[in-house]
């Protein structure tokens, strides 16, 4: 029975982990595959209703969501009885599946911390949501787009090393 209870939630982590992920990442590939790209060819009266009504909007579930999947991947890798060996990569007992997924854990977190320690920040400065000179908010917006582009290029090792982890016993 315990077993049986272990397994679903360690089910229901992996379940609402992937979910969070999807929309995290979603919304990232949106604002540079989509969003960034855009901006140039959107008339300058109608820049606002991206600036201040779609990004904030988007930025509010896309920070919460990479909270969401770092606390439920964790959790994941603690109930499955790896996360100190996926924190040294592996190198502790050697197992491939530990470097993998231990890889692709250190490559989300970095990512993770990106999003709240460096986007955040300077977006809200960007979008006017915290008071800035016009100076400043260029420098911001700048700063925001390339630790946005960093994490787009993290995400595809990450993703890799994450899903083939799944693959190696
Ligand atoms: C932020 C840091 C992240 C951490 C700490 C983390 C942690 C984990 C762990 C420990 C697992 C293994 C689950 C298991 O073996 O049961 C896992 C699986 C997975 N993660 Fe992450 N993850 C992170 C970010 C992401 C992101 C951004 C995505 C994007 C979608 C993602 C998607 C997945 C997928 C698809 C699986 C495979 C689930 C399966 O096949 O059962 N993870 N993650």
């Amino acid at each position: 029975m315990e077993f049986v209870t272990h397994d679903w939630w360690a089910f229901a982590f992996r379940y609402f982990h992937v979910l969070s992920g999807v929309m995290w990442i979603g919304l990232l590939w949106y604002f540079n595959f989509v969003q960034i790209p855009s901006m140039p060819k959107i008339p300058d009266d109608q820049k606002p209703a991206i600036g201040k009504v779609i990004a904030p909007t988007a930025l509010f579930w896309f920070r919460w969501a990479a909270v969401s999947t770092f606390v439920t991947g964790i959790i994941l890798a603690q109930m499955n009885g790896y996360l100190g060996e996926a924190i040294i990569i592996g190198l502790g007992d050697g197992a491939a599946k530990h470097s993998a997924i231990g890889f692709g854990m250190w490559l989300g977190t970095i990512m993770a911390a990106n999003v709240w320690f460096i986007i955040w920040p300077n977006q809200k400065k960007a979008l006017g949501i915290v008071e800035a000179s016009a100076d400043e908010k260029a420098k911001s917006a700048r700063m925001a787009m390339l630790a946005s582009r960093t994490n787009t290029m993290l995400s595809i090792p990450m993703l890799y090393a994450m899903v083939s982890a799944q693959n190696i016993w």
